[in-house]
């Protein structure tokens, strides 16, 4: 039977509790570190050569999907009762509500050098050294909200313009493309400073510290904002019943895109499954 992925705010004291102490398990176990370099392993631009998977490309969302349940099920290996929250930032908008308090993931980092001293995953405690970072920085850092200079999270209209599109991606299938649900939900715009930001990366850049960058999966609010992101894409799916993935079939030899990006029927590195194979997980979960 499938299981329930819950709002983070609607947790229980119980299953926060139960989340946190299988977060700390998998990291202590060592699994959590080869997510975080899998990650930064998957984090190639439009500007590099080769296969896009995660990012700047349609199997953005189906790649994280996959490697959200990965997670999910490591998770659920310690706690069977376990499944990863959703972070839905329309509604929990500042730095004190859920998931930023002392019995989820910790607060806002302090001032002098981004270091999260609060919450299960502050340094101190010993349970959350960043072995995999970016800079040699071990400890996790954030910038809720950018305070020298400040940014908002994306509103509900932000969101509307990004489910509204019918068409779930369009070609050259990059960061370049102005039409199409999947780069206007990942955010990548045009122009200069936060106005570029849009949706899934708006919300990376909210967050600050290690959350901004490859190695973003060190901050666990990583699941929690992409577990939305997830969400999004049903919801997107459930409006438009008749649009799918895309590009339905490879581009052709000899075109810009071609041997860049992962087709429906495709496989998707790392992993042997295809998007279309991802597009229905009503099996596996579903949302509350
Ligand atoms: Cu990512
Ligand atoms: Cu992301």
């Amino acid at each position: 039977m499938a299981y329930t992925r819950k709002d983070v705010s609607t947790l229980t004291a119980a299953e926060r509790r139960r989340f946190v102490k299988a977060l700390l398990e998998v990291k202590r176990r060592g699994e959590y570190d080869e997510f975080v370099r899998m990650h930064i392993e998957y984090y190639v631009s439009d500007g590099e050569g080769g296969l896009r998977t995660a990012h700047m490309a349609p199997s953005f969302l189906p790649w994280h999907r996959r490697f959200l349940l990965e997670l999910e099920k490591a998770l659920r290996r310690v706690d069977s009762s376990v499944t990863l929250p959703y972070w839905d930032w329309t509604r929990d908008r500042t730095p004190t509500s859920a998931p930023w308090t002392a019995d989820l993931l910790g607060g806002n980092g302090r001032r002098s050098d981004l270091q999260v001293t609060t919450g299960p995953f502050a340094y101190a405690t010993g349970d959350w050294t960043i072995k995999d970072g970016v800079t040699d920085r071990r400890f996790l850092t954030r910038d809720l909200g950018r305070a020298r200079d400040p940014i908002d999270l994306p509103k509900q209209s932000d969101l509307e313009w990004a489910l509204a599109d019918p068409v779930y991606d369009t070609s050259p299938w990059d960061s370049t493309v102005t039409r199409g649900f999947r780069n206007k939900l990942e955010g990548w715009g045009s122009g200069r400073g936060s106005t570029a930001w849009r949706n899934h990366n708006r919300v990376h850049r909210w967050v600050g510290g290690v959350m901004v960058g490859g190695a973003s999966v060190n901050d666990p609010v990583f699941w929690l904002h992409h577990a939305f992101i997830d969400l999004l894409w049903t919801r997107w799916q459930r409006r438009h019943r008749e649009h799918r993935y895309l590009p339905a079939g490879p581009p052709a030899a000899g075109t810009r895109p071609h041997g860049r990006v992962v087709a429906r029927h495709e496989k998707l590195p790392p992993w042997d499954v295809t998007p279309d194979q991802l597009e229905d997980v009503g099996g596996i979960y579903r949302y509350a």
